[in-house]
């Protein structure tokens, strides 16, 4: 199905209105490196609230321009798992005992020498470098510039929600030490008990896995480069919740790999820290009510996100440049889930008992 076919009529005309917007505002034909930033459109300024939020702007339009490409791809999917290494580099433990203070505040940008040694960090290596010259060219923080680059990413996947967006974080003043990243073969509990020392509550992480529904894994498996982790990597929907918990029968690619669950379908990669949290006590309701919920999954997507983004950081300090976030196509995005073909209900491993499982139909809604 065509990507305008998902759209009702009177979406397509806002969006051709609001692409007449952002191309009177920005130019046809700008092309604005990372080296080079120019000044804020005078009328895109003024309409903002707070004029210290102007120059991020021009920033959104640098990073769609010279690195994401407007596409919900690589680039994007890397800033959006970046933001992710960056704010949970906090443990509220190292402050109580007055050894670390972290959190969403760039150490992954400015210590990338060390933090990108860690196993947890090797595939974020290339946005991290791609980053720096932007932060630089723009004269952000590094923080602030990893938490916008992934809500202008978030804005170009089909259906996720609007991100806000908080300017003025502190940078970090040291790396963020090893191990605070949670690793693909990690058990729900280490996970968990990790979550809970960076600040997050078992709901948060799985509200913040949502992104998974358009990741990808690329180094886990280099055989199987690119395969997604659910069967609708093209949006930013539930279907990740469903497919996480139909019983997986296979390796795709040739056998297993470090952080590899058994998939259910050979088109798709799981994750074992995905598999174990959709079935963990504490979190099987939560990640089943999901399924189908469009709307609440995107609400509590946006919220998780923000908490994530401002982890450790001063919030007086933050001036709320949210509007500058462009929102995403197919914002309301209305198609129910399905189960992948060759699947059905039987295949699901059923943990939540205390709600009904959601009903869907059978056929995939691509087919
Ligand atoms: C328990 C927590 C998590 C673990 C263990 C985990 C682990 C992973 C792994 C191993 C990959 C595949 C990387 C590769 O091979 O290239 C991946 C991809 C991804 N992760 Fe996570 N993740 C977690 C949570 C999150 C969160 C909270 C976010 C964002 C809010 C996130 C965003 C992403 C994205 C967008 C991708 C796709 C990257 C791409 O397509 O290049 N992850 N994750």
């Amino acid at each position: 199905m065509l990507v305008a076919d998902r759209i009702p009529p009177h979406l397509i005309l806002v969006k051709l209105a609001a692409a007449a917007v952002v191309l009177t505002f920005f130019g046809v034909s700008d092309v604005l490196g990372a080296t080079v930033p120019k000044a804020s459109p005078r009328g895109a300024c003024d309409a903002l609230a707070d004029a210290r939020c102007c120059k991020w702007l021009n920033i959104a339009e640098d990073l769609q321009a010279n690195l994401f490409e407007h596409s919900c791809d690589e680039d994007a999917l890397e800033a959006i798992r970046l933001a992710f290494h960056d704010g949970i580099g906090r443990s509220r433990a190292m402050e109580w005992n007055q050894t670390f203070w972290g959190g969403a505040d760039g150490s992954i940008l400015k210590f990338s020498d060390i933090e990108l040694a860690y196993p947890e960090n090797h595939a974020v290596d290339d946005i991290v470098h791609a980053l720096k010259p932007f932060a630089e060219a723009h004269a952000v923080g590094y923080g602030d510039l990893v938490q916008f680059a992934a809500a202008v990413g978030t804005s170009n996947c089909p259906g996720a929600p609007r991100l806000r967006f908080l300017a003025g974080r502190r940078d970090a003043l040291t790396a963020a030490p090893a191990s605070l990243v949670p690793s693909p073969a990690a058990p729900a509990s280490d996970i968990l008990l990790r979550m809970h020392d960076a600040g997050f509550t078992s709901d948060d992480l799985v509200a913040l896995l949502a992104a998974h529904s358009v990741g990808r894994q690329r180094t886990l498996d280099p055989t199987a480069g690119g395969l997604p982790l659910d069967s609708t990597p093209e949006a930013f929907d539930t279907q990740f919740y469903l497919d996480v918990l139909l019983a997986g029968t296979r390796f795709p690619g040739n056998g297993s790999h470090y952080g590899e669950a058994r998939s259910p379908l050979e088109t798709q990669f799981r994750l074992i820290s995905d598999a174990e949290v959709a079935r963990h006590p504490l979190t099987a309701c939560a990640w089943q009510s999901f399924i189908n919920r469009q709307d609440k999954m995107m609400d509590a997507f946006r919220d998780a996100m923000l908490k994530l983004s401002v982890n450790g950081q001063d919030l007086a300090r933050l001036v709320d440049c949210s509007e500058v976030i462009p929102p995403a196509p197919l914002q309301y995005w209305t198609k129910p889930i399905a189960y992948p073909p060759g699947t059905g209900p039987a295949d699901v491993d059923r943990t939540c008992f205390d709600a009904p499982f959601p009903s869907l139909s059978a056929s995939s809604r691509n087919s």
